[in-house]
């Protein structure tokens, strides 16, 4: 059989890449923040010896990247990188600072954001939550709070009457399943529980809160698409053991398709996080020939596919709202980037309605617990100027952007990079 060669993307595809606000804008003052300046986390990276290695400053989010201020630089950036797209949070402890007070000059920002993205040749795609919250909702017990599903339906809808004119994409929650995991069950993340009981409690108030807030927008603006972001794993297992098999399936019900399940009746699309796959038996096996990322994960792009074709029992149209590296030599970037595309390309041949890819990131950023070590972006940020750099990748992606493929010619173009 002719090997394919080119792999090109339905008309009206949207290429672009993703950012979070609190691990780019810079000056934020929420729940993590001041996590990050604790006794408690400064005694814990102490412990592990993790301030030596890597400095204090690389733990504190400061001032990120700057993009609340450079926000319109970075999008013409994004624009010239033959993006069309763009996903970006919105930070709530900007936006309702005390609660049940909203500041309209927050508001205004962030519509300021929305119209540099679009007059830049950006589509939108915001996402409302992606995890911090105000301190005064901290202080009101967080996300395991009864009443957390009301306060965000509130949120949601004065963020949609300040900007529901410009924007068509929302996805309420990031990546709820790692939030409370992170934060409830593992310790890791702000309040830093372990607590099974918190854990399922928080995890079923953001299927609340979703719910809640999908209908507050579907009032103000009946034609918004609403999605989550969901995080989506390829629970492998290929070795056909049936442990492997039990493992697999748990894990697909409860990590994958749970949260999705209980509220496909309050979805328009599918936003699709993926990075990981993870083995379900044999996991001892195959080491010497796998490829890992700064931070161990293992890369693994026919993954992608799987995840794809998972999705499809939800019957909805899917938008991968983020997929990446830490790679901060680009050296793997170019290789990973053109063979998920790849996997992409395959899933939506075998049915999938796949609609956009977003690239994470578009810029260096800070990586919550990791801080600012590992490097996500298609372009590189000098944290002592805060100058941008376009990676090779980003001159990759860019082509294949403006292509919406990847084509024979791109690849022989680029062949020193992959
Ligand atoms: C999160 C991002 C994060 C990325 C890389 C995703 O789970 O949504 O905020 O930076 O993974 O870890």
């Amino acid at each position: 059989m002719k090997e394919q060669k080119s792999f090109m993307f339905p008309k009206g595809f949207f290429w672009g890449a993703s950012t979070a606000a609190h691990q780019v804008e810079g000056g934020t003052m929420n729940d993590w923040s001041e996590w990050e300046k604790s006794e408690k986390r400064l005694k814990h990276l102490k412990k592990l010896k993790l301030i030596e290695k890597f400095g204090e400053n690389n733990f504190i989010s400061g001032m990120a990247a700057d993009h609340y201020n450079r926000f319109d630089d970075d999008f013409k950036m994004a624009g010239e990188m033959g993006h069309n797209a763009t996903r970006f949070s919105l930070e709530w402890s900007r936006i309702e600072p005390i609660e049940g007070e909203f500041d309209e000059k927050e508001l205004g920002h962030y519509r300021d954001v929305v119209r540099s993205a679009r007059r830049n040749g950006l589509e939108s795609f915001v996402t409302i939550w992606h995890w911090p919250i105000p301190l005064w909702l901290r202080d009101k017990g967080g996300w395991e709070s009864k009443k957390m599903p009301k306060y965000f339906a509130r949120y949601a809808e004065r963020v949609m009457r300040a900007m529901g004119n410009d924007v068509k994409f929302w996805i309420t929650l990031n990546e709820p399943q790692v939030y409370s995991a992170e934060s409830f069950l593992l310790g890791e993340w702000p309040p830093q529980k372990m607590n099974p009981s918190s854990y399922l409690k928080v995890f079923h108030n953001l299927i609340k809160a979703h719910i809640a807030a999908y209908g507050a927008i579907k009032k103000i603006s009946p034609k918004a698409q609403v999605g989550i972001a969901s995080h989506n794993m390829h629970f492998d297992a290929s070795k056909r053991s049936l442990m492997g098999h039990i493992f697999k399936a748990v894990a697909d019900w409860w990590w994958n398709f749970y949260f999705l399940g209980r509220i496909n009746d309050y979805q328009d699309f599918i936003g699709l996080n993926h990075y990981f796959h993870k083995k379900m038996d044999h996991w001892w096996s195959g080491k010497k020939n796998e490829v890992f990322s700064d931070m161990g994960w293992r890369l693994h792009p026919e993954s992608m596919e799987h995840v794809l074709m998972d999705l499809k029992r939800f019957k909805k149209p899917i938008y991968i709202t983020e997929n990446g590296l830490a790679d901060e030599g680009d050296v793997k970037r170019p290789w990973f980037i053109i063979e998920t595309l790849k996997h992409v390309h395959r899933a939506i041949e075998h049915g999938a309605d796949v609609r956009g890819y977003l690239h994470w990131s578009l810029m260096d950023n800070f990586e919550w617990a990791e801080g600012f070590w590992p490097r996500f972006g298609l372009v590189e940020v000098d944290y002592k100027t805060l100058e941008r750099k376009m990676r090779p990748s980003a001159h990759l992606y860019r082509d294949i952007c403006l292509e919406n493929g990847v084509t024979e010619e791109l690849v022989e173009k680029y062949k020193n990079l992959l």
